[in-house]
């Protein structure tokens, strides 16, 4: 695939008008079973109520849009519960074709910034072990590695251990 120029793809705050797009973006990366901690996205209702859910509490979610189609996506959601709230949990992907352009740590930055303007201290992270692109991507922004879950994936007789990462912004 050729390089794109990197004027065409935006990085924007989640708007309802990207829903469906981004539903299917998310879909195409779970799809891949290797990266996320499902196999297939959400129902699009579910995923539809999430980001209003998000839009309307102000949690970051950002997407990468090229065109009208979402390219990838990253979001914090803030800790659920008393004495945890001041924590958020990150989630991100790219479509494969778009992926080593850069848009992953645009995202990523977008999504940090406005978590800490909206008062999240620290950032956490769960990565399966074998996503050395998606460790490296965080090791670089400074996330440290806090602990490692042995075997806790077996998927198509494969096991893979999960590495807890984190940031304090
Ligand atoms: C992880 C992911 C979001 C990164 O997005 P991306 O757009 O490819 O990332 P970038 O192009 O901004 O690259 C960021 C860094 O990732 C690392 N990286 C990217 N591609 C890599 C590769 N093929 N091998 C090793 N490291 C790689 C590099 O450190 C790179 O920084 P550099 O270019 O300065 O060296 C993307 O690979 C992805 O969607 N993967 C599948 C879903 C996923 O793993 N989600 C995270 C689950 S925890």
């Amino acid at each position: 695939m050729s390089q794109r120029d990197a004027g065409d793809v935006q990085v924007v705050p989640i708007s309802e008008e990207y829903i469906e797009s981004f539903h299917k973006c998310l879909d195409s990366v779970a799809r891949e079973r290797r990266y996320l901690g499902f196999i297939k996205a959400p129902s699009l209702e579910l995923t539809r109520e999430f980001v209003l859910s998000n839009i309307s509490k102000k949690i970051p979610q950002y997407v990468a849009v090229e065109v009208g189609r979402v390219v990838g996506w990253c979001d914090i959601a803030p800790n659920k519960g008393e004495g945890f709230t001041h924590c958020g949990t990150l989630g991100m992907g790219v479509l494969h074709d778009y992926r080593g352009q850069g848009y992953g740590t645009r995202l990523m930055e977008d999504a940090i910034l406005a978590a800490k303007e909206s008062g999240i201290e620290r950032v956490e992270l769960e990565v399966y072990d074998s996503n050395v692109q998606a460790i490296r991507l965080y090791e670089k922004r400074g996330f440290v590695h806090e602990g490692l879950k042995k075997k806790a994936r077996k998927l198509d007789g494969k096991y893979d251990d999960i590495l807890l990462m984190a940031l304090f912004i």
